[in-house]
C-alpha cells in the first residue's frame, strides 16, 4: 500500500489544508493526516479537539484517516510504514522553512521522501493564524475553512473571551 502523511498543526484545518489532503488522496491509495501534540504551543484548540474537526471534514474522503503524534514525525512514520511526507507550499515564504524541514527529515532517514503540492491559487495566502485572527475580532470566516466546523470555531473564540 502506498501511504502518504500530511502533517502539520491544523489548529483549525483550513480549506488550503483540507486541499492538499483531498489532492494527496487521489494520488497515494492511503493518506494519513498526522495531528503534532506539541506541550510548548498551545492552540486555539487541543489535539483531541483539532482531530475530531479533521475527521469531521473528512469523513466522505474513504482512504484518509486522522492521528496524533508526538516527537519527531519520522519516527512517527517509522512505527506506521509510512516513507512519503506530502507537505502544501503556499507563497515563496514557504520554501525556506519546508526546504529546512525536508533536509532534516532526510538527514535523520535517509529513506523518506518529501514531496511538495502547490497550494491552490485561492488558498495561497490562507493560514491557521490569519483564520483565527479574523474570526477573534468578529469576521466572517466562510471559504476559508470547511464551512461544518464554522460554528466549532466561533463557539470556541467566544468561550474564550466570554469573560473580558
Ligand atoms: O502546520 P505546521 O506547524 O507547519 O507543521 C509542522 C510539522 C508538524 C510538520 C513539523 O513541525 C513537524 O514535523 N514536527 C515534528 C518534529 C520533527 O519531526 N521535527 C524535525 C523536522 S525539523
Amino acid at each position: 500500500m502506498n501511504t502518504a502523511i500530511c502533517p502539520g498543526s491544523f489548529d483549525p484545518i483550513t480549506n488550503g489544508h483540507l486541499d492538499i489532503i483531498n489532492r494527496s488522496a487521489k494520488v497515494f491509495d492511503e493518506v494519513v493526516v498526522g495531528v503534532l501534540i506539541n506541550p510548548e504551543k498551545k492552540g486555539l484548540f487541543n489535539v483531541d479537539e483539532r482531530v475530531e474537526l479533521i475527521k469531521k471534514v473528512v469523513k466522505n474522503i474513504p482512504n484518509v484517516r486522522v492521528e496524533s503524534f508526538s516527537g519527531l514525525l519520522i519516527d512517527f512514520m517509522k512505527k506506521k510504514h509510512i516513507k512519503v511526507i506530502v507537505k502544501g507550499l503556499r507563497a515563496v515564504s514557504d520554501f525556506e522553512y519546508e526546504f529546512q524541514m525536508s533536509v532534516m527529515n532526510k538527514k535523520l532517514d535517509p529513506d523518506i521522501e518529501t514531496v511538495f503540492m502547490m497550494s491552490s491559487a485561492m488558498n495561497s495566502f490562507l493560514s491557521s493564524s490569519s483564520v483565527k485572527q479574523v474570526a477573534m475580532f468578529g469576521g466572517c470566516i466562510k471559504g476559508l475553512v470547511p464551512e461544518e466546523i464554522i460554528p466549532d470555531i466561533i463557539e470556541k473564540i467566544n468561550g474564550m473571551y466570554k469573560n473580558y
